[in-house]
Parts: C-alpha cells; sequence; structure tokens
C-alpha cells in the first residue's frame, strides 16, 4: 500500500483551535489573527496540518468567517469553549480515522511532529499528544498555601499541542455536557476520562503557547529561522 493510498484509506483531519479571543493577549483582533513573524498567527499550524493531513478545519470566532474565508480555508464558527471548538469541528468532519487538534496559539510546531503524533495513533494508542519534560520543580500546594507535595519531576511532562486521536475515541470523549467540555484542559483528558490510552510524542520546550505580549514576542524571536529562510 502507497502512502497516499493509505491515507486515503484512514482519512486524516486535522483541527485548528482558533475560536478564543485572546483576551490575555489583549490585542485588538482575535488572537489567530495577529501578526506573528509576518503572518497571522493562526496560519502556521495550518500549514503543519495541511502537509500530513487530508483536510484541515479552522474552528473560527462566529462573528470572523468572513475574514478568515479570503483565505479559502475550510471553516466551521467554534463553541463556547475550547474543547467545544474541537466538538463542532468534528462533527463537520464525522468520518475521519484520525484527527488532529492543534491550538492556533501554538506556532512553532513542526509537520514532523504533527507526523509522528498520528502514526502512534495509528499504531494503536487512542491519542499521541505533543509533550516536553518539566524543567522547573513542581510542588502541589493546598488552599492555605502550604507545599504539600514536592512531585517527581522525572514523571511529569508539560502538554502542548498537537494531540492525534483514533476518530472514534474523540468522538465519543467529545459528547460530554458543555460544563465538562468548558474544565477540559486539553482534549486527552477526555479521552483519558473514557478510558483512553494516551501516549506522549517528546516535543521541544520551543513549542510554547503565545498567552501574553511577552510569549509573542518570544514566538516572533523563535519563528525568525524560518521567515529568513
Ligand atoms: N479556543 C477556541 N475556542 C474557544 C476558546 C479557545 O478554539 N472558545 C482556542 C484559542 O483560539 C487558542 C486555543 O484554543 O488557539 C487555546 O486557548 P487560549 O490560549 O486560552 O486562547 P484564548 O482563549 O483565545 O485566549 P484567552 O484565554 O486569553 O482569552
Ligand atoms: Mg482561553
Amino acid at each position: 500500500m502507497t502512502a497516499s493510498s493509505r491515507r486515503a484509506a484512514r482519512p486524516r483531519v486535522g483541527i485548528v483551535a482558533a475560536a478564543g479571543s485572546g483576551e490575555r493577549l489583549g490585542a485588538d483582533v482575535p488572537k489567530a489573527l495577529v501578526d506573528c513573524g509576518g503572518q497571522r498567527l493562526f496560519t502556521w499550524s495550518v500549514e503543519a496540518l495541511a502537509a500530513v493531513c487530508d483536510r484541515v478545519i479552522v474552528a473560527v470566532p462566529p462573528d470572523l468567517r468572513l475574514e478568515i474565508r479570503e483565505a479559502a480555508l475550510e471553516q466551521i464558527a467554534g463553541g463556547s469553549s475550547r474543547s467545544a471548538s474541537v466538538r463542532e469541528a468534528v462533527r463537520s468532519a464525522p468520518d475521519a480515522a484520525v484527527y488532529v487538534v492543534q491550538d492556533a496559539a501554538r506556532p512553532l510546531l513542526s509537520a514532523e511532529l504533527v507526523e509522528a503524533c498520528c502514526e502512534q495513533v495509528e499504531a494503536g494508542w487512542d491519542g499521541a499528544v505533543a509533550a516536553a519534560p518539566v524543567s522547573d520543580t513542581i510542588k502541589a500546594v493546598d488552599g492555605d498555601g502550604r507545599v504539600v507535595e514536592t512531585l517527581d519531576r522525572s514523571r511529569l511532562w508539560a502538554i502542548q499541542t498537537p494531540q492525534a486521536f483514533d476518530g472514534a475515541a474523540l468522538r465519543a470523549a467529545l459528547e460530554v455536557d458543555d460544563r465538562t467540555l468548558a474544565a477540559a484542559t486539553d482534549d486527552a483528558a477526555l479521552v483519558e476520562a473514557r478510558g483512553g490510552s494516551i501516549t506522549i510524542v517528546p516535543a521541544p520546550a520551543e513549542n510554547i503557547k503565545v498567552t501574553t505580549r511577552a510569549d509573542l514576542a518570544f514566538a516572533e524571536l523563535l519563528l525568525a529561522p524560518r521567515v529568513e529562510r
């Protein structure tokens, strides 16, 4: 079986979660649309997913559909939380064998990282998520500020996107009420909650999420070598 016929038999659908407002960034446009390294932030994710997926869907803020249409992208209106946006995208592509969920806020992903996540799912995992070992010491603290535990750092990984999932596993995991969706900080947690198997795919710590102005400046610095190419 050739790579392309295998892909056709097991379609991969990329989903870019780009429907947030970017409150903490505080720009005059939603975060996904800010300029980052000479192009709009979300387009870095679209390019990397398009390199290894058969279809890419962008979840956008409901009032911004026209603006993104210029880029000739497949888009759907996002939901009231991040995972609700992912659910809307999944519902619009219900036949995927593999979904790759990517936050528009992480422009430093690579097509190789997306491919590595997909391959783990195609090898049998319910989910495969990009992750980097933590470099800080992490302590658990109670409500009074008292340290109750210093966690064993060698077992801790900071979870990123991309996150690839078996199609049926993600579809089932997302069919929960809106409050459960809103409480989920990533989609893997929803799959884990149903007993799904998730593996990590080692990724560079530089695959940062743009949350604040400082993050945006750092991302531009890290993207500079790709811009110069
Ligand atoms: N996201 C989404 N739909 C939502 C909320 C968030 O698709 N209803 C997306 C964002 O566009 C972003 C990713 O989820 O790419 C991660 O969320 P976050 O970094 O929190 O982005 P925002 O919600 O836009 O930022 P803020 O929380 O500061 O408003
Ligand atoms: Mg948010």
